[in-house]
């Protein structure tokens, strides 16, 4: 694959009635990936699974959908939109361990974002309190657990930014690559370079400040 994209923001579907967050991941992220990493059959894991962007899109195209979420309400949404196949749990991607699914073969996710300028707990949808060091402390908790759910030489993908706000800059993608390449082979990034309009509200076409993202690119080793 290209280490550089360009790719068209949007989402295929609007949010589900009642929601107002847009948190999504642009489907047409998810779909590129899926397509160079996996192929029909294979298992698809996301522990941050959100309103489901990488689940609808892995069943879309025949791949088997398993996830986490942490907000009630989109799980429910999540349901709603997938079929038989698969699963999605309703807890933490925290206590995420092996026995919940069967060994999947492949990651894309995005954990909800922090920066140094909050104290909120994103792994508690910002209810709870933490430190930018103790997230990334947990962002490394939770790709341990993914690691006990992947199949040896599966893939893991992680959609991230770094986050501008005035004229202060998290390295929030960077810090995340370094955190979980303690878990995994880290494979380098692709840079993606967005166009359109990006999210209402939010600075940059990604938001976050930033025309352009990151695909994190990991392997789990094949055991020797
Ligand atoms: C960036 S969003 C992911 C969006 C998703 N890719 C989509 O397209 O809808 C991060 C998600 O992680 C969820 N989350 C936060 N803490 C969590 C936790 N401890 N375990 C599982 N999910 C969590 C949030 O509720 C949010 O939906």
């Amino acid at each position: 694959m290209d280490t550089h994209l360009t790719l068209e923001f949007g989402h295929r579907d609007p949010l589900p009635p009642g929601h107002s967050d847009e948190v999504r991941t642009p489907d047409v992220l998810v779909e590129r990936f899926l397509e160079e990493y996996t192929v029909p059959g294979d298992r698809v894991l996301d522990p941050f699974a959100g309103f489901g962007t990488t689940l609808t899109a892995a069943e879309r195209m025949g791949r088997v959908p398993f996830g986490v979420e942490f907000e009630p309400g989109r799980v429910a949404a999540i349901r709603d939109r997938l079929g038989d196949e698969g699963e999605v749990r309703r807890g933490s991607a925290l206590h995420l361990d092996g026995s919940w699914f069967p060994p999947c073969d492949c990651c894309f996710t995005s954990p909800p974002f922090m920066t140094h300028s909050i104290d909120l707990n994103p792994f508690e949808n910002y209810a709870g309190e933490t430190t930018y060091g103790e997230y990334l402390d947990d962002v490394e908790t939770a790709f341990r657990g993914v690691r006990s759910v992947l199949a040896p030489g599966g893939t893991v993908l992680v959609d991230v930014v770094n986050v501008r706000e005035g004229d202060h800059v998290t390295p929030l993608a960077f810090d995340v690559a370094d955190r979980v390449s303690d878990v995994f082979r880290f494979d380098g990034e692709v840079v993606i370079e967005w166009e359109g309009d990006g999210y209402d509200g939010t600075p940059g076409n990604y938001g976050y400040g930033f025309d352009h993202s990151y695909c994190l690119v990991f392997e789990k080793e094949r055991e020797a």
